[in-house]
């Protein structure tokens, strides 16, 4: 399809043959998602349907796009995050896939919110969102965005709170299926995706060696968790931050130290967030820091360390190699990674396909799920229903040639019953 028959904003048309190559190389490690698009191709289960995503534009997503399409729907793309687009995947959406996509690597705020409204200007049936930054533009304006949607997906656990908040508020205006409370997404995606794919980020744009260095990690959420096995696992002297006293209390029985984060901020070599929330590191905390010390997030906004903070207490800063920028804090060189921005899509390439293999089976399955069943969802945030959640499961496992034992009948009878005792 050539590329000037669809709408698009991209970096460059040019990068095409570069990004359909490594969107093909992803495939290769989606094998789930690759058996749902095979299903698609014949069943067309979203003929006549179109869809409008904001996610990060990676060879993941494209994947995603590629089998939403094959199942007969019109996909339209734009980026979840100013910094994590791949251009060259973008290209190859518009000139391959006939896909617009309205994403360019380092937009700006504007741009980013203008490209949000480009995909809503197809009047979509269905929304997929990843940090819910297309829903709340629809909601914020209903009238001109919601007229044609039956429903949304939602990706990750900051667009689930934020949904939460506004169902909470009585104001959500369609069904969404929060796809990160499926076990087969926030087990996998969120613990071992995050923990991986952040420490690349963080090799990448630093070149540093782990081992032996101290690590601060704030959040023991599901990627918080990954975050500190693997920066373990690299040899770091890993201390976590939290504000919830049963997640502290795993992270100490799962070896880590745990501490306040002013006393943290003494002793790191490297920070990392991952709370979902805000200010995890404060100034105060920057001025505590050793020299040299790194300072990175792994959350989905750049909202985890006070970046306005940390230059107002700095009287210089300078970008000193791609992706980190070296603040002057008093006598002590700070390092921002990526802007503050989530470090493993911005300095790397996100999550390996293997393990996003599963949270878009769960995007593609959900979206079919609300296709069918559309006028019977409430209009409120849903689980992943579970006989989607144990597919996926199972076609995984059967991907990677396991095979699980079944319960015996008179095994069930007895996981049913109450009267076998002591
Ligand atoms: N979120 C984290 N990693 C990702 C990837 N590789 N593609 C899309 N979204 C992601």
């Amino acid at each position: 399809m050539a590329s000037n028959m669809i709408e698009n904003d991209i970096a460059n048309h040019e990068l095409s043959n570069v990004g359909i190559e490594r969107i093909n190389w992803a495939a290769t490690d989606m094998p789930v998602l690759n058996s749902i698009k095979k299903r698609f191709d014949k069943e067309k289960p979203l003929k006549g349907i179109t869809i409008a995503a904001c996610l990060h534009v990676t060879t993941e997503t494209a994947n995603l796009m590629i089998t939403l399409q094959s199942g007969g729907a019109n996909v339209l793309l734009c980026a979840s995050n100013p910094l994590s687009t791949q251009d060259d995947v973008a290209a190859a959406l518009v000139k391959e896939y006939g896909i617009s996509t309205f994403a360019i690597k380092g937009e700006d705020n504007d741009t980013y919110y203008k490209h949000i409204k480009s995909t809503l200007s197809s009047k979509p049936n269905i929304t997929m969102d990843d940090g819910a930054d297309l829903v709340s533009v629809i909601h914020n304006n209903p009238k001109e965005y919601s007229t044609s949607i039956v429903g949304g997906t939602e990706e990750t656990t900051t667009g689930v709170i934020r949904l939460k908040a506004l169902s909470g508020e009585n104001k959500l205006i369609y069904p969404i299926i929060a796809v990160n409370e499926a076990a087969t997404k926030h087990l996998f995606d969120n613990r071992y995706g995050t923990g991986q794919s952040t420490l690349d980020g963080i090799t990448r744009a630093t070149n540093i060696l782990w081992s032996g260095r101290k690590v601060v990690i704030a959040g023991y959420g599901w990627c918080g968790r990954g975050i500190a096995s693997r920066a373990r696992g690299l040899g770091s002297n890993v201390i976590v931050t939290e504000v919830d006293p049963t997640r502290a209390l795993e992270a100490i029985m799962d070896g880590f130290s745990v501490m306040p984060m002013e006393e943290a901020s003494t002793i790191g070599d490297i920070f990392i967030t991952a709370t979902g929330g805000i200010k995890a590191i404060d100034t105060n905390h920057m001025i505590n820091m050793k020299d040299g010390a790194i300072i990175a997030n792994s959350g989905h906004f750049n909202v985890e360390i006070n970046i306005p903070g940390l230059q107002d207490i700095s009287s210089s800063s300078k970008v000193t190699r791609q992706y980190i920028e070296q603040f002057t804090v008093r006598d002590k060189k700070i390092n921002l990674l990526a802007e503050g921005r989530l470090v493993n899509l911005a300095a790397a390439e996100g999550h390996p396909s293997s393990v996003m293999d599963m949270s878009f089976a769960n995007q593609a399955l959900c979206v079919e799920h609300i296709i069918k069943f559309s006028e019977k969802l409430s209009i409120s945030v849903h689980d992943v229903p579970k006989e989607i959640d144990e597919e996926i499961g199972r076609l995984k496992l059967s991907t990677m040639g396991v095979s699980i034992d079944n319960l015996t009948q008179e095994q069930i009878k007895y996981l049913h019953s109450w009267t076998t005792g002591t």
